[in-house]
């Protein structure tokens, strides 16, 4: 391995951010913007397998999106659905396999479906992960674990013992990122600096960039120069070197 990939993080993150602004600064719809941001996705995804990322994950829809109005929550879901119709063939030439992390239960069958069949055949694709987090927050990842573990429990009280001796790890088992490692990148746009109830309990260790960049904006040399200063920060985990 080599001093830059030794840099290179594994697992890059991004809230997506500013597609409202952007397309508002353009006399347009907010949904005019999230259209553009597809093309960032893309973009993004390319750079990632061009550099050697193995995981890139990104938010797409939170758990408090599902109250923004009805136009856009469609627009945003007939989004996703066009992109999955449209980039199938890229994926499967460029070895990406895609994944979905979520509240699936709060999305419709049909978007369901198809999230399944794309899931499924990409799923022995291994240069990148891609994950979209959809109708997720990071609370309601941790409340499922707890809820999954409490209901365990009740059905084996024998299970007592492994609880009571659980570690983090063991209990990371039990999040929807189950065999995904945590994020070592975080990536925001748009100049907010805050993590809106995403990935709180895998981002404990997470480095992370703030641009002032509105995610239409956001492409390959951006998340190219992300790479770069994430290469330069010294990471420590609590421990003193
Ligand atoms: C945040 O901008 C962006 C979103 C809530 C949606 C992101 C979704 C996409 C880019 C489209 C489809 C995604 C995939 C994976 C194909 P905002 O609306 O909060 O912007 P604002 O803060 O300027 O209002």
């Amino acid at each position: 391995m080599t001093e830059d990939n030794r840099k290179l993080p594994v697992h890059v993150s991004i809230i997506m951010d500013g597609n409202g602004r952007w397309a508002e600064e353009r006399g347009q719809e907010r949904v005019y913007g999230h259209a553009a941001g597809v093309e960032s996705v893309r973009a993004c995804t390319e750079a990632a397998v061009e550099t050697g990322v193995r995981y890139l994950s990104l938010f797409a829809f939170s758990e408090e999106n599902w109250n923004r109005p009805e136009h856009e929550v469609h627009t945003l879901m007939e989004l996703m659905v066009k992109a999955m119709r449209d980039e199938l063939p890229t994926m499967m030439k460029n070895g990406v396999r895609f994944v979905v992390l979520g509240n699936r239960d709060r999305l419709s069958a049909s978007l369901n479906a198809m999230i399944d069949d794309c899931m499924e055949e990409t799923s022995a694709n291994d240069r990148l992960t891609l994950i979209i987090f959809l109708s997720y927050s990071g609370k309601w990842d941790i409340m499922q674990a707890a809820k999954k573990m409490a209901l365990e429990l009740a059905e084996h009280p024998e299970m007592r013992e492994s609880v009571m001796s659980m570690d983090t790890d063991s209990f990371g088992r039990y999040l929807v990122t189950d065999g995904i490692p945590d994020p070592d990148l975080i990536i925001r746009t748009s100049g907010e600096c805050r993590l809106s109830n995403y990935m709180l309990w895998q981002a404990a260790y997470s480095e992370f960039i703030f641009t002032d960049v509105l995610w239409p904006d956001f492409r390959k040399d951006g998340f190219r120069a992300a790479l770069a200063e994430y290469s330069k920060r010294d990471r420590r985990y609590g421990k003193v070197k």
